[in-house]
């Protein structure tokens, strides 16, 4: 099992290049089973969870080739409709592989995935809207089978803005003749790529972003270049990297529009940051102000994926902050793990109350999940002393070379 070495209190300074966002091509590489085409993904990050959907593709009969950020799918001939129970549960958000495997074989088997560490994870929503869609659902022994045939336009207004739910219902419309306007969508920046990747196949959806999206169906889709959208919460998460280190820091290939409600919090607690074209920069140069209050809502709200990162800074900012967690139900297991560091936090169900303390100091500490990781890094990266991060597979799932990108901006950190 991998593990981090990080010497912190090191001030950070350098340019990094952000990675294209595991979110946004996630969901393409399930839209590029809507066409028997071959579509070509530019900007596509080297993750874990990206080769685990490209075998999932696989094992669905697509031809995938994924290296030098760039992903080639071609789907001429599907030999499956079952998405393997192995694959799927490493990967709980393939859920929405549902709706591309619907819509291209108008059938679906697939098990019902459990949990993972961030919450119970239900997909009732997901079922609810493809069944106002015409598709015919039934469970039985931990399968969900799925029969679409009968599949058709539909109004359907969802109780929550899920993200994989809208893209679920995005993705079986688009193959659906007629049209389909979908309420209460959730706005997250990647499903407005979801949108301009499968209008770039031929579709024609509109008013991703909003909370209304319409999708018009029963044109065939083909195959497309498309180069997906920048990482906003990797850019987000080294942009606290810097306030919590201090020093400075230019991120290239971001969209500081999808930061906003996060520089608005940076900026506050004293750091200077300027968004031009594609590029940010951040200065930050004391100890962070803290920041009241952080409560995690749907795009454009907080977002809970900066969350655990966010903590880490609460914890050495002056003063006290409240962290209101209101997106999953577990997302707090990065907690313990900066008590270790010397944190003063307390946790009740879905607020954890954080009492900033000066500096932390290096401790052994082990990553329960993907941004409670990310969190502990960072929180090595500006404590005294050595900390050690184990069980890091669960970082590498969606930051692409972090150690290499942190020591490239002078941060003492190595994989071993
Ligand atoms: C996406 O997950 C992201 N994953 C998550 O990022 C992100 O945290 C989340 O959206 C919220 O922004 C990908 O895009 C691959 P949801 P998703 O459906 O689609 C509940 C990361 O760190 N819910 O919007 O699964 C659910 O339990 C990951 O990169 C239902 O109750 O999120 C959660 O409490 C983590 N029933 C809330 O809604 C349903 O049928 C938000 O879930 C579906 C969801």
């Amino acid at each position: 099992m991998g593990r981090y070495i990080v010497n912190g209190s090191r001030p950070l300074s350098g340019e990094i290049v952000v990675q294209g966002a595991k979110n946004a091509v996630l969901p393409l590489f399930a839209a590029a089973l809507l066409t028997e085409d071959p579509v070509v993904i530019e900007h596509c990050p080297d993750l874990s969870d990206v080769h685990n959907m490209g075998r999932i593709l696989e094992s669905l009969g697509a031809d995938v080739t994924i290296g030098e950020g760039r992903a080639k799918i071609a789907c001429r001939y599907p030999v499956s409709h079952e998405i393997p129970a192995r694959l799927a549960s490493e990967l709980r958000s393939s859920i929405f592989l549902l709706g591309s495997v619907l819509g291209r074989m108008k059938e679906a088997k697939v098990a019902y995935p459990g949990g993972c560490d961030i919450g119970l994870r239900p997909i009732d929503l997901h079922l609810k809207a493809l069944r106002e869609l015409g598709v015919k659902i039934t469970e039985r022994h931990g399968y969900i089978y799925c029969d679409a045939r009968k599949m058709h336009a539909a109004p359907v207004t969802l109780d929550y803005p899920s993200v994989g739910a809208t893209e679920n219902v995005m993705l079986l419309a688009s193959v659906a003749e007629g049209e389909t306007v979908l309420e209460n969508a959730a706005r997250e920046p990647e499903i407005v790529d979801l949108q301009n990747f499968i209008n770039a196949m031929g579709g024609s959806i509109s008013g991703a972003g909003s909370p209304t999206v319409r999708i018009r169906g029963g044109e065939r889709l083909k195959g497309t270049e498309y180069q997906t959208m920048p990482d906003r919460i990797v850019a987000g998460t080294y942009l606290i990297a810097c306030a919590m280190c201090t020093g400075e820091l230019r991120l290239k290939r971001v969209n500081p529009a999808h930061l906003s409600s996060l520089i608005a919090k940076l900026s506050k607690s004293g750091c200077k940051i300027e968004g031009k074209g594609d590029t940010l920069t951040i200065k930050a140069t004391e100890r962070p102000k803290g920041f009241d209050l952080i409560d995690t809502q749907p795009y454009p709200g907080f977002p809970t994926d900066l969350q655990a990162q966010m903590t880490a800074l609460a914890s050495i900012a002056e003063g006290t902050t409240v962290i209101g967690e209101n997106i999953f139900e577990t997302r707090f297991k990065h907690v313990p793990e900066l008590i270790k560091m010397g944190a003063s936090i307390k946790v009740k169900d879905r607020i954890a109350v954080v009492k900033g303390v000066n500096h932390l100091t290096g401790a052994e500490v082990t990553a329960m999940d993907l941004r409670g990781g990310a969190a502990l890094i960072l929180a090595g990266l500006a404590a005294h002393g050595t900390t050690i991060v184990n069980e890091i597979r669960h970082v590498e799932r969606g930051y692409e070379g972090i150690e290499r990108v942190l020591r490239s901006a002078g941060a003492d950190i190595i994989r071993i």
